[in-house]
């Protein structure tokens, strides 16, 4: 079986003096039984790529352009985040979702760009509480999946995808290992229809994972490691969390 997968989301968290401290714990813990990346701003790339470049931790952003150069003023290319050493990115967090109005067409061209240039995009979706009190959820995960499967075609099968149902970020309130397995499964099913490698994939969960609830969520059979926002600000948590992905 493959090494399950950890990813950290700083969101707009940190400074200088704390992310050096916080990798420093994160590296002074040893080796870690899965692959693990953190998701760092933009402005903090650099700084990554020193801290962790002789490491085994991988680095990322949160975001990216899905045009490869041009006048977009304000926002950052896959060849930009290629050159920092970049191996993943995030793309379609619900907060850039429900925040910038995303659409599903423009996730998926952000995850072309990102694979186009040597980026793993790190597709994230979810259905909203009110979308899972009305019964939808399997609806809205297939057409957010389903959108970036349309533009990437065989393809599809390199990205990494991040179930996390947005009633359950940084709420405490963490989907039960059998809610997120069923959605899971709904994806794998979806994704074996689409590319070959559908059983090689990762899919990850993520939503209020913490250390006592991380090892359960990662037990179910199609629950392939976490994508973490708040316990990865803490070197403690984030390492006992990897830990638990054994
Ligand atoms: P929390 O772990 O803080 O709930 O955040 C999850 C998340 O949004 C990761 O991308």
């Amino acid at each position: 079986m493959s090494k399950k997968l950890v990813v950290g989301n700083w969101k707009m968290h940190g400074d200088r003096a704390g992310n050096s401290e916080l990798l420093a714990g994160i590296l002074a813990a040893g080796p870690l039984p899965c692959d693990a990346a953190v998701c760092v701003p933009f402005v903090y790339l650099a700084d990554t790529a020193v801290s962790l470049a002789a490491s085994a931790l991988r680095w990322g952003a949160q975001d990216v352009s899905a045009h490869a150069r041009g006048a977009y003023t304000g926002e950052v290319s896959a060849p930009m985040l290629r050159e920092l050493g970049c191996r993943y990115v995030i793309v379609g967090h619900s907060e850039r979702r429900g925040g910038h109005a995303e659409s599903d067409a423009l996730v998926a061209d952000k995850a072309k760009a990102a694979l186009a240039h040597g980026l793993t995009p790190i597709v994230c979706l979810g259905e909203t509480l009110e979308q899972r009190e009305s019964g939808q959820t399997e609806a809205v995960v297939k057409r957010q999946l389903s959108a970036v499967i349309h533009v990437l075609g065989h393809c599809a099968g390199e990205i990494v995808v991040a179930y996390e149902p947005v009633w359950a970020i940084g709420t405490g309130r963490t989907a039960s290992p059998d809610q997120a397995q069923s959605v899971h499964a709904i994806l794998r099913t979806q994704l074996r229809a689409a590319t070959a490698h559908a059983d090689a994939m990762k899919i990850l969960y993520g939503g209020s994972v913490k250390p006592d609830n991380a090892a359960t969520l990662f037990a179910q059979a199609d629950i392939d490691g976490g994508l973490i926002g708040g316990a990865s600000l803490k070197a403690a948590e984030f390492v006992s969390i990897c830990r638990a992905a054994q």
